[in-house]
């Protein structure tokens, strides 16, 4: 393959239409148009809407990535899109479009998994060349922790391209339970930042499950954490749903016993959600024993998540790697491209571009 390797690549598998340019493994540009205004009265993401805003949104986003990495179309090698995993009426609009874009443009296309890309971001280096796997290289197996809104999965990464997926979650994804328990708590979507904002000034004081600590397995499970959550704000006599304050005000000193509360509440609930998956985690590790771990996925930008995984990477003499960038982290395009450009390396081109089309179930 070709040195300096351009590729336009687009994500639209959720609620943010995000268009990147990447050269070989570097990130030119990573425009990533956020619809969490629209869906914040619905509390999550409203497919049909979220579908409608990508429409709205990805020519201005590509015409953008393309501004800002300064490339022109005749300079573009691929293009690649996410076709899985993610919500099928968002999914579809990026396919769609990269279909079109390939007609009349005459590229190659790269079909992406978003849970690989998601896999992949820390592997993206800035338009210098910096990134995590600078002075020390990828040595594998490498543990991935993976923990977004749609998924929390622990995967094993013996090469680029071929992965073993050891665990994901029974029902709700921990980033998904943020959310939900935001939500039940009145915060807001959402609900990973404000709960970790309030947490920070909170006391872990409320007792709360650690879920599926013996269940042998690594799979994760945060439904009864929620349900936990939820009975024991009924029984505190905390009215689920209702805004019990407008700002999560607690840092600024002034704080009343009420939204000290919240605090209290939110870091119980962060310290619990941390431990089951620092749980398994730590099994991974012992089952598998991996040279390195890489993390990714929104919820990673929960800093104590972040220090509790590197404690226990520590343990075992294991480093961990984190994406250069908290760009990299949420649903990007970026990661696409980088993903891309891996794909390319080992000519994993999609050979007919009528047959493509959305995998909402896509797992790597
Ligand atoms: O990766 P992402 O952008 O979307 C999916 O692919 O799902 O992750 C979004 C999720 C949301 O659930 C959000 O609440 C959570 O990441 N999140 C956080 C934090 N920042 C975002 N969760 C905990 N702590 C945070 N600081
Ligand atoms: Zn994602």
């Amino acid at each position: 393959m070709k040195k300096n390797f351009i590729i336009l690549a687009i994500d639209t598998s959720c609620d943010e239409t995000s268009v990147a340019v990447t050269r070989d493994d570097r990130v030119l540009s990573n425009v990533i148009a956020s619809q969490v205004e629209f869906h914040k009265e619905y509390g999550g993401v409203y497919p049909m809407l979220a579908k409608r805003k990508h429409q709205e949104f990805i020519d201005p986003a590509i015409r953008e990535a393309l501004r800002r990495g300064r490339v022109a179309w005749k300079d573009v090698d691929a293009m690649a899109v996410t076709v899985g995993a993610g919500l099928a009426p968002a999914l579809e609009v990026g396919v769609a479009k990269i279909k079109e874009l390939a007609k009349k443009y005459q590229k190659p296309v790269i079909s992406v998994s978003h849970m690989e890309a998601h896999l992949l971001s820390s592997f993206a280096k800035n338009s210098k060349g910096n990134g995590p796997f600078l002075k020390i290289k990828p040595q594998f197996p490498i543990l991935g922790l993976l923990v977004s809104g749609g998924h929390t999965q622990l995967v094993l990464m013996k090469d680029f391209g071929e992965y073993q997926l050891l665990g994901e979650t029974l029902d709700d994804a921990a980033g998904e339970a943020f959310d939900k328990v935001a939500k039940m708590l009145g915060l807001g979507y959402p609900g990973g930042p404000i709960i970790s904002e309030l947490a920070k000034t909170g006391e872990p004081k409320y007792e709360l499950p650690v879920a599926m600590v013996n269940s042998g397995d690594l799979n994760f499970s945060f439904s009864g954490l929620k349900t936990a959550c939820l009975y024991k704000l009924q029984k505190l006599g905390i009215v689920a749903d209702k805004p019990a304050f407008a700002k999560p005000a607690c840092r600024s000193g002034r704080a009343s016993a009420g939204k000290q509360f919240y605090c209290d509440f939110a870091a119980s609930f962060e310290k619990v959600l941390i431990e089951s998956l620092m749980v398994k985690l730590k099994k991974a590790i012992e089952s598998y024993r991996p040279r390195q771990i890489v993390l990714g996925g929104g919820v990673i930008n929960n800093l104590p998540l972040r220090q509790a995984s590197r404690k226990v990477a520590r343990k075992y003499d294991l480093r961990v790697f984190i994406p250069h960038n908290n760009k990299l982290l949420t649903d990007n395009a970026a990661m696409v491209g980088v993903c891309a450009y891996y794909q390319a390396k080992r000519n994993d081109f999609v050979k007919d571009i009528e047959k493509l089309d959305r995998q909402p179930n896509l797992n790597f």
